[in-house]
């Protein structure tokens, strides 16, 4: 979708620039348990409080114009926390999706998964199945949720689909290896978040980060909100992208 009169007009209100404003954010949303522990709380208190923050990131990036926003969920690894956190996890999630889908079609939010969701409890799968199916016609914003995600499984993946097809080595190249990603057909994030103080990428979306930015802030996602998604993007705003080759000296890199 073009950006809207309300979108740009939104844009200017906050000093960013209309015109630069990336297509595809991704978010590690992090710092859940932490922010629970400061309160004498489980981290499943905390992961209950991410759902508020996940709601802000989804409104500050409709505001602006985002078109897709992948949210980094639930990692491979994750499987290894104690059974109660998952299961609170797989619950909150379900619990989320039956509450929320009808408002985020009525927004156009179409939502879609990354990630090993067949190894997801069956309440779980059929949940997003029946919440991608009743979106798939939105186009305001895809909503992307990694789930039981890592690059790196994403890779084996990969590879196992293009030996599968028979697909001889000198057809591979890097719009062949794009295309059997769980992301083909969506344009690599051009900024990612991550809350909570670390500086890490954590397994998630390595192929497609090559030429990302990256903001990294110290506020713990339950806290995240609109105005720390607009800082990301003033942030970005502020880089030189350059991708590889020489700097623009309009500043006016074309987003890919
Ligand atoms: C990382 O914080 C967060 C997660 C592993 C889960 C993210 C889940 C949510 C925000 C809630 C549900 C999401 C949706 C889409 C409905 P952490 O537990 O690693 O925090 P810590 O590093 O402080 O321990």
């Amino acid at each position: 979708m073009e950006q809207s009169k309300a979108m740009v007009d939104r844009c200017v209100s906050l000093g960013l620039d209309p015109n630069r404003i990336p297509k595809h954010v991704a978010i590690i949303m992090d710092g859940n348990g932490r922010w629970a522990k400061d309160r004498g709380e489980s981290r499943v208190f905390g992961h209950m409080h991410g759902v508020d923050s996940v709601r802000s990131a989804i409104e500050g990036a409709m505001e602006l114009g985002v078109r897709y926003l992948t949210l980094y969920a639930f990692s491979t690894e994750n499987w290894n926390r104690p059974k109660e956190e998952v299961d609170a996890l797989m619950n909150l999630l379900v619990d989320t999706l039956l509450r929320e889908v009808k408002e985020l079609s009525d927004k156009g939010v179409r939502l879609r998964t990354i990630g090993d969701v067949a190894s997801l409890p069956s309440s779980c799968q059929e949940q997003l199945a029946l919440a991608e199916k009743s979106t798939e016609n939105e186009t305001n914003l895809d909503l992307i949720l990694a789930l039981s995600y890592s690059s790196k499984w994403e890779m084996v993946e990969a590879i196992r689909k293009m030996i599968a097809s028979g697909i001889r080595s000198e057809e591979i190249n890097p719009e062949v290896i794009s295309e059997n990603l769980s992301t083909h057909g969506i344009p690599d994030p051009e900024l990612m978040i991550r809350t909570s103080g670390e500086h890490r990428i954590s397994n998630f979306l390595l192929w497609q980060m090559a030429y990302t930015e990256f903001h990294f802030t110290s506020v713990l996602w339950p806290d995240f909100r609109k105005e720390n998604f607009y800082e990301a993007m003033h942030d970005f705003q502020h880089r030189e992208r350059r991708f590889g080759g020489l700097a623009d000296t309009n500043h006016n890199v074309q987003i890919q």
